[in-house]
């Protein structure tokens, strides 16, 4: 119970952005990695608060779950579950968002060959966590690169004033959205600025999860 008396709040999968009643614009996040980091968590005796974008998924035991749609209602649910100690940030949130969600279907008329869509920005929940006044202790992104994983991932570190990000690995087999498997590598800021560095697995994603909880532990005492 090593983390007994702590306060973790996780998000985890896709965000749904409506562009009508019957549309969506989303995306392949399957929420199995948040979900285990929250199971971690939970196992490690922290009141758990997982925030869960559209999956399907047993709650994991002892975590209380707030389920989402949209971006904007991930936002508002993660920034009302602070103060906490810890947060990670697990979801794969939608950069843009419909302008206008139309109130009924969006209709196709005859001639018509094409159908522009307008997005706006969505907030960055976890560059908001992390200027927040009830900022965590710890808070940890992760990053979905494809190319120049390690640049992009230490670049977020500084940018999203966070202390801790797990890059999943591409390219390596079995890991992924959908998979139970993945790897990552994880880098935190050590207390001199430097960056630390870590490479986790390929492994199932709960033992993942465990081994991304130890490293946030370390944190959190050093
Ligand atoms: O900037 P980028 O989307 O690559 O950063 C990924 C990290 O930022 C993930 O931890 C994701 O949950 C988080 N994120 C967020 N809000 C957004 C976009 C990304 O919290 N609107």
């Amino acid at each position: 119970m090593s983390l007994a008396g702590l306060r973790v709040v996780v998000s985890a999968g896709p965000t749904y952005e409506d562009l009508d009643p019957v549309r969506f614009i989303g995306n392949r996040s399957s929420g199995k990695m948040g979900f285990a980091v929250a199971a971690a968590a939970a196992r490690r005796g922290a009141r758990t608060v997982l925030i869960a974008g559209p999956v399907h998924l047993p709650t994991p035991d002892g975590v209380e779950r707030i389920d989402v749609r949209s971006a904007a209602q991930m936002h508002d649910a993660v920034l009302r579950a602070l103060p906490a100690d810890v947060y990670v940030g697990a979801a794969a949130v939608a950069d843009f968002t419909p302008e206008n969600i139309a109130s009924s279907k969006i209709k196709k008329t005859a001639g018509q060959d094409a159908l522009v869509l307008r997005l706006v920005r969505t907030p960055d929940i976890l560059a908001d966590v992390a200027r927040d006044a009830r900022r965590p202790r710890c808070v940890v992104g992760f990053a979905a690169e494809t190319d120049d994983v390690a640049h992009y991932a230490r670049g977020k570190l500084e940018k999203k004033n966070i202390d801790m990000i797990a890059a999943n690995r591409v390219g390596v087999a079995g890991s992924g959205f959908e998979s139970d498997d993945n790897a990552l590598n994880v880098y935190w800021r050590e207390n001199n600025d430097a960056v630390g560095e870590r490479a986790l697995g390929p492994a199932p994603k709960t033992t993942l999860a465990d081994a991304l909880m130890d490293l946030i532990e370390e944190r959190l005492h050093a």
